[in-house]
């Protein structure tokens, strides 16, 4: 795949290196961080991952066709403090949610905190993570499925993961869908860094998890209530026996 050489020149990153196939692309990234000369925003792309990860101990699954990178950026050249740095995978979410809002007719939204769902299913992960070095460094990793159908799938991701592709049997133009979303990626964190309040109405809307009964499972509790959206900060609001609650961070376990 030459994306690479696709990339528009107009687009904001500084560096980019693309690899038929690696362990992770996050990993990858995170080892770029350590050079305090990098040029950010840098961008790490692969055709193919042998130990693709998700949050916590999830393996990242995927096959020839999907769209698979990490995005190193500098949250100071944003401008982005600290205190916003737990919103950065719901303003990601965002970022493709627009992007996929634009090529396909599939319902899409947001599952708090990370994931995109096209038609209920998983079509996008998306894994923020903090180098321990260059403090000050983030990397967003992002996984799409475009072209990788589901029917080659491990049978236990065929009923909960899906790809544009599946969706709709076209299949689409990768180069693009990386442009459009690295380009709308760095339009949101401006948005994030300001605190532009269009983001918040944006991931309660895309919100599919709201009016549903969901469990989430925290390392302190496991907790179950009517999804009231996502707040402005980030948090997923449950209406439970004692009120409302607000979580941020936990992993949900079932939706009803
Ligand atoms: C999740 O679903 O928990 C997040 C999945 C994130 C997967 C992407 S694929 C590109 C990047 N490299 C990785 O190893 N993970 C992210």
């Amino acid at each position: 795949m030459q994306l690479l050489n696709h990339l528009p020149s107009d687009i904001f990153l500084r560096g980019a290196e693309h690899h038929a196939e690696i362990n992770s692309t996050n990993d990858r990234a995170l080892e770029l961080c350590r050079d305090p000369k990098l040029p950010v925003p840098y961008l790490v792309l692969a055709d193919q991952q042998t130990s693709g990860r998700g949050r916590g101990a999830n393996r990242w699954w995927s096959s020839d066709g999907a769209l698979l990178f990490s995005v190193i950026v500098d949250a100071a050249e944003y401008e982005l403090p600290e205190s916003r740095w737990p919103q950065i995978s719901l303003t990601a979410g965002v970022s493709v949610c627009e992007v996929l809002g634009k090529v396909s007719s599939a319902t899409v939204g947001l599952k708090w905190p990370n994931d995109i769902w096209l038609n209920d299913r998983k079509v996008c992960g998306i894994l923020v993570e903090v180098p321990p070095v260059q403090r000050g460094r983030l990397v967003i990793g992002i996984g799409l499925n475009v072209n990788n159908s589901f029917a080659s799938a491990p049978p236990e991701l065929q009923t909960i993961a899906t790809s544009l592709c599946d969706e709709s049997g076209a299949v689409f133009d990768r180069n693009k869908l990386l442009s459009d979303v690295v380009r709308q990626l760095d339009f949101d964190l401006c948005r994030l860094a300001v605190n532009d309040p269009s983001l918040p109405v944006l991931w309660q809307s895309q919100c599919v998890l709201r009016e549903r009964i969901v469990s989430l499972e925290t390392s302190q509790q496991f907790v179950t209530g009517c999804c009231l959206g996502i707040a402005d900060d980030g948090a997923l609001r449950l209406q439970t026996h004692s009120g409302e609650q607000r979580f941020y961070g936990g992993v949900v376990r079932r939706i009803e």
